[in-house]
């Protein structure tokens, strides 16, 4: 088992993390246990997690219902008032057993519940591994606005078991990916030249990949946890994927979070190769790789209208200005002020 130390916490990687959480509990004295899942992780997880700590047992269940539309103020309600009417107090510890949906929002609830309660992540699927439930970003979608609401609000401890993959679709896996695709493009070059060149999807599972990719994560956000400057490298290909994100979400048409993230590293590295940043070859790598793990997205005109709504709507601008993130190089980044509408339709047309 691998630990990765992180602010205030650890974050436990490997078939033996179960054991950690068991032994976390054990130390602790809380007073409450509430165990928030959904109805995929309720079957597939769950069980796991019992057989390991039996202490939560006598755990309160709060099982949602899965998807990102169910990510807003209105799940969030049910599940202060699931808290309240079981009577949880300041001492509670809440543990949540999910993707990026269930650690989001979970995390929020747990940071807003009487002023803020303990809890702890147990990610099961490769997007919240290796990214969601570390570094302490909590938070809800708002008006089709993506994680429009939230807090920063670090858990007590993430507990990662990549035996809980077994049972997540390939797509879902994919998803995560992406932000394992990202992570290197912008923090680690060696790493990057590793991946590109592996020619099956096994790695996607592998612990030593995924204790890798939270590691980088792990040293911006000790860095710099709310974002000055550092962490906002993490948004490469989130000012256009996120976006695309809410625009897809808005027409209720089908995409997945690193789905859309894997369409905005594409335009976002065009628009840094325009920029000369990086050059053809790291171009021409960056989205043939791409485009052979993730389907083509086809942008109607309406789309494209909400794409362009939404980037104007990003959190990362200032002044009116639109702020990105983008590859110097690979293996390193700049942020990027100023960035413009051709700029991003010239990219979009290239794509
Ligand atoms: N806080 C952050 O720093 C951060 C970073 C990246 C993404 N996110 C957020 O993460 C969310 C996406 O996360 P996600 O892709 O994990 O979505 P998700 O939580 O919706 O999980 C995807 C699907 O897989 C199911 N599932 C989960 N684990 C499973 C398992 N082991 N076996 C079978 N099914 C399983 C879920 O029920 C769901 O249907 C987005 O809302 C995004 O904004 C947050």
């Amino acid at each position: 088992m691998s630990v990765i130390k992180s602010t205030s916490y650890s974050v436990y990687v490997g078939e033996k993390s179960l054991d950690a959480l068991n032994a976390f509990l054990k130390k602790a004295s809380y007073t409450h246990y509430f165990l928030l899942c959904d109805e995929h992780t309720f079957e597939h997880c769950l069980p796991t997690l019992l057989f390991n700590c039996p202490i939560l047992n006598e755990a309160e269940i709060i099982e949602l219902e899965s998807g990102e539309q169910h990510k807003n103020m209105e799940t969030c309600m049910q599940v202060w008032g699931a808290l309240t009417d079981a009577g949880a107090d300041k001492k509670s510890l809440l543990l949540n057993l999910g993707g990026g949906v269930i650690t989001d929002l979970g995390g929020f609830v747990a940071s807003t519940f009487k002023r803020g309660i303990d809890f702890v992540n147990i990610p099961t699927t490769l997007l919240s591994m290796v990214d969601a439930s570390v570094g302490g970003k909590t938070g809800v979608d708002f008006e089709d606005i993506k994680n429009h609401i939230g807090t920063t609000y670090e858990p007590k401890g993430v507990f990662v078991n990549p035996v809980f993959l077994e049972s997540l679709s390939e797509r879902h896996v994919r998803n995560g990916y992406a932000e394992v695709v990202k992570i290197a493009i912008i923090a680690d070059a060696e790493f990057w030249n590793d991946i590109k060149q592996s020619d099956t999807t096994a790695h996607f599972y592998s612990e030593e990949l995924i204790t890798h990719a939270i590691e980088l994560k792990n040293t911006i956000v000790k860095k710099d946890l709310h974002e000055n400057d550092l962490r906002k490298s993490l948004n490469f290909g989130h000012s256009v994927g996120h976006a695309l994100e809410s625009a897809l979400l808005k027409q209720k048409k089908d995409i997945l979070h690193g789905e859309a993230v894997a369409f905005g590293i594409i335009i976002e590295s065009i628009i840094a190769h325009r920029l000369k940043l990086i050059g053809k070859k790291d171009l021409n790598e960056i989205c043939g790789y791409i485009d052979a793990i993730y389907p083509k997205i086809k942008l109607s005109a309406e789309t494209k209208k909400l794409l362009f709504e939404y980037i104007f709507h990003d959190k990362k601008n200032e002044d009116g200005l639109l702020n990105f993130a983008l590859p110097d190089g690979v293996g390193k980044y700049r942020l990027q002020s100023g960035i413009t509408e051709e700029q991003i339709s010239e990219a979009l047309a290239m794509y």
